[in-house]
């Protein structure tokens, strides 16, 4: 029998998001070109070589290779065979200010004007300001005769990005309104067949809507990390424990307890540059007020980087200068290389500013993290890091680190001092084997001591 083919699909920006898309797509049966103008992304891509860590990409990509239905290109003109068109370029924070950055979907939309044809659908997956879609739907039926735009944004998280595209928790289509719009949304559903077959609830509404349920999410999701973080603000206070009120909390299934995890904060490519565009929307829509509190949030996550610099500190007494720091974690979470608006490489950089010799490692963000900060040192491991320390800080928690041996570390380090930046060691374990163990919104170790 003849291998099914689907849809002939182009999927135009191959970052996170479009390489991940592409390589899911052929593994729906589609037949794929990804298009990305860096040709050293491109070549890496038809290589079956992701130009970032996501666990499961390489292995999709290769497959996705054998099936000789994914290509990649940097042309958009080898686009032109496609009859469904991705957007997944990014929009990055802009230069000196809030707002976001569409100069790629810009040229984006721009090139695939060129060579649209009847009946093409575009679908848009890029993180836009609320109103964009609108825009680009006129010029897009302007275009070509029957041709028509979706909005349908990703939620994908990295580390899950595969999972979170081929088993997503919802679906969401922005679609206009006429007979042209209803076939779009036909040839779409096609696309996911396969997912909604599966029952993921599909959510059809307008393109306003479908733009805002992107942004609102991560606001939410922001809010979320900083409100428990400002719990754990007054639980410092209070001899209060921000993990057990988390999880008190948390078995209110109206709250539930994902994204409580008191800590360092959010960092990453999306959640930080979302919400400063969102305030930046609201405010050209004459709503300055609306979303303040989201100026709150991104305050109160800020604030836990220099909060963690001075717990630092204090664990040295207040002498930084000359005294030697392992930091374990350089990404912006774990099974991730990506350091974008990473707060663990801010806590490295602010230190190493205080006059610190600080040795940094991450299992898969050090070629990022010594581009970005070659001022720091980088070893091969998290023992090496932290031979002859007076500190070591855990930044980002990868599942080596909360596994450490404190008595194995113990016998490499200068003093036995660990700031858990991310509440991801066991207290009494730490202390249990002479550390000086300090987090932000626990109580002192000595009672969780008294309680083992
Ligand atoms: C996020 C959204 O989750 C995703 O739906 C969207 O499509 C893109 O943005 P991502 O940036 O991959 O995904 O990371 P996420 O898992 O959301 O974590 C963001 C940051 O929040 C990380 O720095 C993480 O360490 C931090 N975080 C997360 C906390 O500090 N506490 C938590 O409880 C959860």
């Amino acid at each position: 029998m003849a291998e099914p083919t689907g849809t002939v699909i182009s999927v135009i920006g191959c970052g996170y998001l479009g390489a991940v898309h592409a390589a899911s797509m052929v593994a729906l049966g589609h037949t794929v070109v990804g298009i990305d103008s860096d040709p050293e992304r491109s070549d890496a891509l038809a290589a079956g070589k992701a130009p970032f860590y996501e666990p499961g990409l390489d292995e999709m990509l290769a497959q996705g290779q054998a099936t000789g239905r994914l290509r990649f290109s940097t042309d958009i003109a080898d686009a032109a065979e496609a009859t469904v068109h991705f957007l997944c370029v990014g929009t990055p924070q802009s230069h000196g200010q809030h707002a976001a950055d569409l100069t790629y979907v810009e040229s984006a939309v721009a090139d695939l004007l060129t060579i649209l044809k009847p009946d093409d659908v575009v679908v848009g997956k890029s993180t836009v300001p609320v109103g964009t879609a609108a825009g680009i739907a006129d010029r897009v039926r302007a275009a070509a005769p029957g041709a028509d735009l979706i909005w349908n944004p990703e939620f994908l998280r990295e580390g899950f990005a595969v999972e979170d595209t081929l088993t997503p928790d919802r679906i969401v289509f922005g679609v206009g309104r006429d007979e042209v719009a209803a076939r779009a949304r036909t040839v779409l559903e096609q696309v996911y067949a396969d997912i909604l077959a599966s029952g993921t609830p599909l959510i059809v509404t307008n393109f306003s809507t479908a733009e805002l349920v992107k942004v609102a999410a991560n606001a939410f999701l922001a809010t979320k990390i900083s409100f428990i973080n400002a719990m754990a603000d007054l639980c410092e206070l209070v001899d209060g424990d921000v993990v057990e009120l988390a999880d008190a909390l948390g078995h209110d299934t109206r709250i539930g307890r994902r994204f409580l995890n008191a800590g360092l904060g959010f960092g990453g490519g999306c959640l930080p540059k979302d919400i400063r565009a969102f305030m930046h929307r609201a405010g050209e829509l004459g709503a300055d007020q609306t979303l303040t509190f989201l100026r709150e949030v991104d305050i109160i996550n800020l604030r836990r980087r220099e909060q963690s610099v001075l717990a630092v500190q204090s664990m040295l007494r207040g002498q930084v200068a000359g005294r030697r720091l392992a930091v374990l974690g350089a990404s912006f979470k774990p099974d991730s290389d990506d350091i974008r608006d990473s707060p663990a490489l801010a806590v490295a950089e602010a230190l190493h500013l205080m006059g610190a010799d600080v040795f940094v490692y991450d299992p898969r963000a050090r070629a990022a993290a010594e581009r970005k900060s070659p001022q720091l040192h980088y070893t091969d491991s998290a023992l090496a890091a932290a031979t002859g320390a007076d500190v070591v800080l855990l930044l980002t928690e990868w599942r080596e680190f909360t596994t450490l041996d404190p008595e194995a570390l113990g016998q490499v380090v200068a003093g036995r001092r660990i700031f858990d930046a991310r509440n991801a060691l066991d207290p009494v374990a730490w202390t249990g084997a002479g550390w000086e163990y300090r987090c932000l919104g626990r109580p002192s170790a000595g009672r969780h001591l008294d309680q083992a």
